[in-house]
C-alpha cells in the first residue's frame, strides 16, 4: 500500500472550519479570484491573522512542522482529472481541510507507469484515465489530513449544487510527503 495520507487529529476540525468559513474567507479576495480560476491563492501576508498563525504554532510546536508557505482554497463543483500537483517542481505535501460540500466526495488515489518526466505540464501533470490503475481513496469528510499530491489523485463525485471547498496549506521548502509523515507517526501517541 502506497503512503497515501494521515490524518491530523490533534488539529481542532471544527474550530478551523467555522473561522475559514465564516471569516477568513468572507473578509478575503476568495470570490473575486475564483471569478478567474477554480482556486484561491492567499501569500503569507495574506496568512498573517491571529488564528492562522495559533495553528501555523500549533503544527510546529505539536508535530515539528517547517512553517506554512502558503494556502490554497478550491471550490470543486465537478471531478478533478487526475494529476500530480505542481510544475517545477512537484508539490509533494498538501495539509487539507474540507470546509463544506465533502459529503459523499472522496479523493482517489492512482498509481501509474507513466512519470512526471512522460507528461508535458499544464498547471498540474495530468495523467490519462487509462495509465493509471486504483491504490487507495480518502472519505470526504470534515477532518484535517495530510495528502501526498506527489503521486496521481484526483476529488470525485463533487455536487454541482454543493461545492466542495478545501483549504490545502503548503510548506516552505516543498517538505516531502514521507518526511512530514514521519512527523506525525513520530509525534502522535496512540
Ligand atoms: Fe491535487
Amino acid at each position: 500500500m502506497k503512503n497515501l495520507f494521515r490524518y491530523l487529529p490533534q488539529l481542532d476540525a471544527t474550530k478551523y472550519t467555522d473561522y475559514f468559513l465564516n471569516k477568513f474567507l468572507v473578509d478575503s479576495t476568495f470570490e473575486e479570484q475564483l471569478t478567474k480560476l477554480t482556486y484561491a491563492r492567499f501569500t503569507l501576508s495574506d496568512l498573517n491573522t491571529d488564528t492562522i498563525n495559533e495553528l501555523n504554532k500549533q503544527l510546529i510546536s505539536i508535530l515539528n512542522f517547517p512553517p506554512i508557505d502558503y494556502a490554497l482554497v478550491f471550490k470543486h463543483t465537478v471531478p478533478q482529472s487526475i494529476h500530480i500537483d505542481g510544475i517545477n517542481p512537484v508539490r509533494y505535501a498538501s495539509l487539507n481541510l474540507p470546509l463544506i460540500g465533502y459529503e459523499n466526495t472522496k479523493m482517489v488515489f492512482y498509481t501509474s507507469k507513466l512519470t512526471v518526466n512522460d507528461i508535458i505540464p499544464i498547471d498540474a501533470f495530468y495523467f490519462p484515465q487509462n495509465k493509471v490503475e486504483y491504490c487507495g481513496e480518502l472519505p470526504g469528510r470534515n477532518e484535517w489530513a495530510l495528502i501526498n499530491t506527489s503521486i496521481p489523485h484526483q476529488v470525485v463525485n463533487c455536487d454541482f449544487n454543493n461545492p466542495r471547498i478545501t483549504i490545502c496549506f503548503r510548506f516552505r521548502n516543498n517538505p516531502s510527503f514521507e518526511n512530514l509523515a514521519n512527523l506525525i507517526d513520530h509525534n502522535t501517541k496512540c
